[in-house]
């Protein structure tokens, strides 16, 4: 965000298909990522609208629907509900969660259509289309796979190759498919409106090039743009021959449908003026909305090249996206998510394992892919909530509240700052600036760091004064366990604010067990940034108990066991607990060590393990830097292990596991 002057934040998810479950990729992709900016706009006094719903549209629908044996309006009515309890689940805020097939979504859509169309920017061709003569239909975008007429990848979809990520028209698919029943389809002609991208694409740079210098772009969203500018704009087909879709109201072309493409976004529209009849306030008006947009990497050429056209084209003051937000991919394991091979959490599922959604919302947020792919493991998940959620954060906030309970009588105690406490303070004031200043930027994942930063400064600051031992003592020492205590749960308190984003409910958790005035929000978030002491002197506390709970080892093999799909591997943790030293510490570095591999492929591996040992510490709840070269327990082993996973680009990263026998 620049400056203070736009308050009017109008935050939009990717509007998920209607015809599937989502699965974790697809929740921390949008509607997740999305949610955490809504609620830190909230907590600023901003003045936040966050719109979503499902893009309920298209041959995908059809299809479902033909899968189902139900009409495609009852597949939208049964997953529109799937997907909005999974969201509440997840407790996503959305002020108002929609769809596409509404009223108000034909109004808006035909009205741009016509206003396209006045102005001239659509465009009449015939065009060669693929139509199955054995399903009796045209084949449109995803439902046609060939060989990509770029890079030869065997399995491209009929509109887009996923390995080279071109555009595809679908007639030039080498070797087309019908997906549904595998025959080759025919080519047949048809007429069809396009949208004229190459008129558009002069007042299209220059406002991109105003929207990606003052908003905040992410750099895989500004290199697809530049990409798709650079191979120059061709006009796009917005028409389809399809009966589930936006009738195109133009007389010629009466038996058509708009493409979902040129439709879907135009929901974020509609599912505002189904939510309030100012939705134009938000719309229409560039100079007082800023317009933040969260999706996946796929997503980004619709939202910043060709929707940008049509509300360009239509001339009539559209809000255009300000920031857009958009992540990489997220992956299962060492594999993909796959609903047909059964592989992967999907959103119905996260609750039947019995771990909260808070904690949930904590991993995925934690691994958010920013700027990279990133996996998800149930092996990490398990270390990540033991020493990040439990013996970090969990930890302080359970002790500072404890020696309020315990050693004052729930009362906070007098407070004699000392050059140590100031000193704690301004670190802590520092990593709260930085939380904001990365927040306003949206990086979720690195600003989520910064609160376990705190805690850890605040650990180490109850490890080192030891309260415990001084309020058994004399009076300067009793004095001092005060001001520790004192200082401590005001950290506390700050970090229940600070995650509110995040994780909602043990935000919530928290201010009730301190009893923390309702103001606090206000006071350390609207103000100046610099750290607040919200508790003072004589406030009462309220009932102290702990956050979080231990992921077992045995819990987490049977999940994995249970989403991991046909190839279940073996268990890292059974592994330690019938091998026993199996796995070595540093086994990996000595291995390369031993092929005189390149000193800085050693280098990698080596911080790789000394972060190991960083994350083994705090998993065995010490607070200190650990001595990096040795383990200090002999029910403890480290465990480097090239377990490699594939992203996306093809490369092999490596992907390290702490196993813990206890
Ligand atoms: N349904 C699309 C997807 O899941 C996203 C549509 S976003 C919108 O990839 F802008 F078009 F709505
Ligand atoms: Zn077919």
């Amino acid at each position: 965000m620049s400056g203070w002057l736009f308050l009017n934040i109008l935050v939009t998810s990717a509007l998920p298909y209607v015809n599937n479950v989502p699965h974790l990729g697809n929740i921390i992709g949008c509607v997740l990522s999305a949610d955490v900016y809504a609620r830190y706009g909230r907590l600023r006094g901003w003045n936040v609208l966050y719109v979503c719903g499902t893009d309920e549209y298209g041959t995908a629908t059809e299809n479902k629907a033909r899968e189902e044996g139900l009409t495609p309006q009852q597949i939208c009515d049964k997953y529109h509900t799937v997907h909005a309890s999974i969201y509440q689940w997840f407790q996503v805020d959305f002020d108002y969660f929609g769809r596409t097939t509404t009223e108000k979504q034909t109004q808006i859509a035909q009205n741009i259509f016509w206003r396209l169309h006045e102005r001239g920017f659509l465009l009449e061709d015939t065009v060669e289309q693929l139509r199955c003569e054995m399903c009796q239909r045209f084949l449109a975008d995803r439902f046609v796979e060939g060989t990509c007429p770029f890079c030869a990848y065997p399995e491209a979809r009929g509109d887009q190759c996923d390995k080279c990520g071109k555009l595809i028209n679908a007639v030039e698919l080498q070797e087309p498919k019908c997906k549904v029943c595998n025959q080759t389809p025919v080519v047949r002609s048809s007429k069809h409106l396009f949208l004229d991208l190459p008129k558009l694409e002069a007042p299209l740079e220059q406002w991109l090039e105003k929207s990606m210098g003052s908003g905040d772009w992410t750099a895989n969203a500004k290199q697809i743009t530049r990409s798709w500018l650079r191979d120059g704009l061709k006009p796009r087909c917005i028409t389809r021959d399809l009966k589930w879709g936006t009738p195109v109201p133009h007389p010629d072309f009466s038996d058509k449908v708009f493409y979902v493409w040129f439709d879907a976004p135009i929901g974020y529209l509609s599912i505002t003026a189904n939510y309030t009849d100012q939705w134009e306030k938000w719309w229409k008006n560039p100079e007082q909305v800023e317009l933040y947009n969260f999706m996946a990497k796929d997503n980004v050429p619709f939202h910043s090249v060709v929707f940008p056209c049509s509300l360009l084209g239509a001339q009539d003051n559209y809000s255009l996206v300000n920031h857009l937000v958009a992540t990489e991919y997220l992956n299962y394991e060492d594999t993909k998510f796959s609903k047909s091979r059964g592989v992967g959490v999907f959103g119905d599922m996260a609750k039947d394992t019995g771990i909260p959604s808070d904690v949930w919302r904590f991993y995925l947020l934690y691994l958010r892919p920013e700027g990279q792919d990133s996996a998800f493991s149930w092996a990490d998940m398990a270390i990540k909530n033991n020493s990040e959620l439990l013996n970090n954060l969990g930890n302080f906030i359970n002790r500072a509240g404890m020696f309020v309970s315990k050693f004052f009588e729930n009362c906070v105690p007098a407070m004699d700052l000392q050059p140590e406490d100031k000193r704690l303070l301004a670190l802590v004031g520092w990593e709260l600036k930085q939380y904001i200043s990365l927040m306003d930027k949206v990086k979720i994942r690195d600003s989520l760091k910064c609160i376990l930063n705190i805690s850890r400064l605040g650990n180490q600051y109850i490890q080192v004064n030891e309260p415990w031992k001084k309020i058994k003592g004399g009076d300067t020492d009793r004095q001092r366990a005060g001001t520790v205590t004192g200082v401590s749960v005001n950290i506390a308190c700050l970090l229940s604010v600070m995650l509110l984003p995040y994780m909602p409910t043990v935000c919530q958790t928290i201010r009730e067990q301190l009893n923390a005035p309702p103001t606090v929000t206000a006071t350390m978030l609207q103000g100046t940034g610099n750290f607040v002491c919200c508790l003072p002197a004589g406030h009462h506390i309220g009932v102290v108990s702990p956050l979080f709970q231990k992921l077992e080892a045995d819990q987490i093999e049977d999940l994995k066991k249970r989403f991991g799909g046909q190839q279940v591997k073996p268990s890292p943790f059974s592994a330690v607990t019938t091998g026993g030293q199996t796995w070595p510490c540093g086994e990996k570095v000595r291995a390369l060590k031993g092929q005189k591999a390149e000193k800085a492929v050693i280098a990698v591996e080596v911080d790789k393990l000394l972060d190991l040992k960083k994350q083994l510490a705090l998993a065995e709840g010490k607070n200190q830097e650990p001595d990096q070269t040795k383990v200090s327990s002999p029910a403890l082993f480290l465990c480097h292990q090239g377990n490699s996973l594939l992203a996306r680009n093809g490369n092999r990263l490596h992907l390290c596991f702490i196993y813990i026998y206890i």
